[in-house]
């Protein structure tokens, strides 16, 4: 009698998935060319400096601004379009701290909106009706790398004369009309942290089409000097969040093989959406027909639980143990202790005078999004395509034995 993997059952994969981050000789080479260099600090070498011309070319802009983390992207982000002490910020309530921790980390306030139930990015409609006087810009992220509608969203941000940063942590290779995300508002933000489709372990980068705002960016994250001038003159109130030439060295090489990567992803997360759908109680991630391009850092699915006959976590732990790799859901934004609880450590904002009550937010699409989803790990969409069958046989046993599992409906 066919058993689940968390029954005892054969697994559906014994195998591992490709292992991720992934690497060649390209790497070793470009790191060992940074040591024997003695330039460890972009600020003298070349690796960094290649890199950010090339992920600008990418992009179709001028050279990146190539820096720690994509969490500092954001803020340097939001200090490049002049946001500061008071400003709102609209941002999603489904999405990593990151999005609504950089508004706070440059003392302005995040208004938290919903999201669109299909792709569970940003709602343009929900963006609109936050806007107040003090509205400065919005902040729209690319969930799974699926582009927020950036139609709608740019021309309400030109109607109201907002600045529109985008957070494509998730979305590198992402494009929406054939243009790439990143370029689509004011700035771009990136983040080359280890689970992503680029990693050098940490990392990230600012896109911006205008120069004035990229050479802002720039200054920030270098002490606010300005590039050609004497080291020691200052211009701005930055701080160092310079990248180092290793992880120049390392994101050049994932860069070189990033065209091919996507290439698999894309096919094997055509093949999912064909075939989860299917599936009882499995709704993929939706994609809207002008995401023409769809950079997928992770894919995720919503669990209908009555429809699966088993609750989300229960599918959850026995996908696990049929040797397929999850992630949690990101939880809401609203519902973290850093934004509930009244103590809760806002280093820089002196008041919550101005802000949302959070703990009583009533954002219903992203909590039943974070309550629903399932987020596959990139390393599901690396393999063959026979590896993608077998994460569809996975769901499809699960689905058939949800009335073995303990939290089966
Ligand atoms: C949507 C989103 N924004 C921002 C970040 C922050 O990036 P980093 O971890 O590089 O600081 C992440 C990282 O997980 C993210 O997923």
């Amino acid at each position: 009698m066919e058993k689940l993997g968390i029954n005892g059952g054969t697994p559906v994969r014994t195998t591992p998935f490709p292992l991720w981050p992934d690497f060649d000789d390209t790497e070793r080479q470009l790191i060992l060319e940074v040591l024997d260099s003695r330039q460890w600090w972009a600020t003298q070498g070349t690796k960094v400096k290649e890199f950010e011309r090339q992920w600008g070319d990418f992009h179709g802009t001028g050279p990146a601004i190539a820096v720690t983390n994509g969490s500092h992207t954001l803020e340097l982000a939001l200090l490049g379009l002049d946001v500061g002490a008071g400003d709102e910020v609209i941002v999603p309530n489904w999405t990593f701290v990151a999005t609504a921790a950089a508004v706070l980390m440059v003392n302005a306030v995040p208004v938290l909106v919903d999201v669109e139930f299909g792709t569970g990015c940003i709602d343009p409609v929900a963006v609109e009706a936050a806007i107040t006087p003090r509205t400065r810009a919005v902040i729209a992220v690319h969930i799974a790398g699926h582009p927020a509608d950036m139609d709608a969203l740019s021309t309400i941000c030109k109607k109201h004369g907002l600045a529109l940063i985008e957070d494509c942590a998730h979305a590198h290779g992402s494009s929406w009309n054939n243009q790439p995300v990143g370029t689509l508002g004011d700035a771009g933000s990136y983040s080359f942290q280890a689970s992503k489709l680029m990693t050098g372990g940490e990392g990230g980068a600012v896109i911006a089409k205008n120069p004035d705002i990229a050479a802002k960016v720039r200054s920030f994250s270098d002490c606010g000097r300005r590039p050609g001038e004497w080291f020691y003159s200052h211009y701005a109130l930055g701080g160092n969040y310079r990248m180092t030439e290793w992880q120049g060295a390392i994101l050049l090489a994932q860069l070189s093989r990033f065209g091919a990567q996507q290439t698999i992803r894309a096919n094997n997360a055509n093949l999912l959406n064909e075939e989860l759908a299917l599936i009882p109680g499995v709704h993929p991630q939706s994609r809207d027909s002008r995401c023409t391009s769809q950079g997928n850092y992770c894919y995720v699915v919503r669990v209908d639980e009555k429809e699966f006959g088993a609750s989300r976590e229960a599918v959850r732990t026995a996908l696990l143990a049929e040797g397929i790799s999850l992630t949690m859901a990101y939880p809401t934004i609203n519902t973290l202790d850093l934004f509930t609880d009244p103590a809760g450590f806002l280093p820089r904002v002196r008041s919550r005078e101005g802000m949302q009550d959070f703990a009583n937010l009533a954002l219903p699409i992203s909590q039943r999004l974070a309550d629903e989803t399932l987020w596959f790990t990139t390393s599901v969409l690396m393999g063959s395509s026979d590896d993608t069958r077998d994460v569809i046989s996975a769901v499809q046993k699960v689905q058939r034995l949800a009335h073995t599992l303990d939290s089966g409906l």
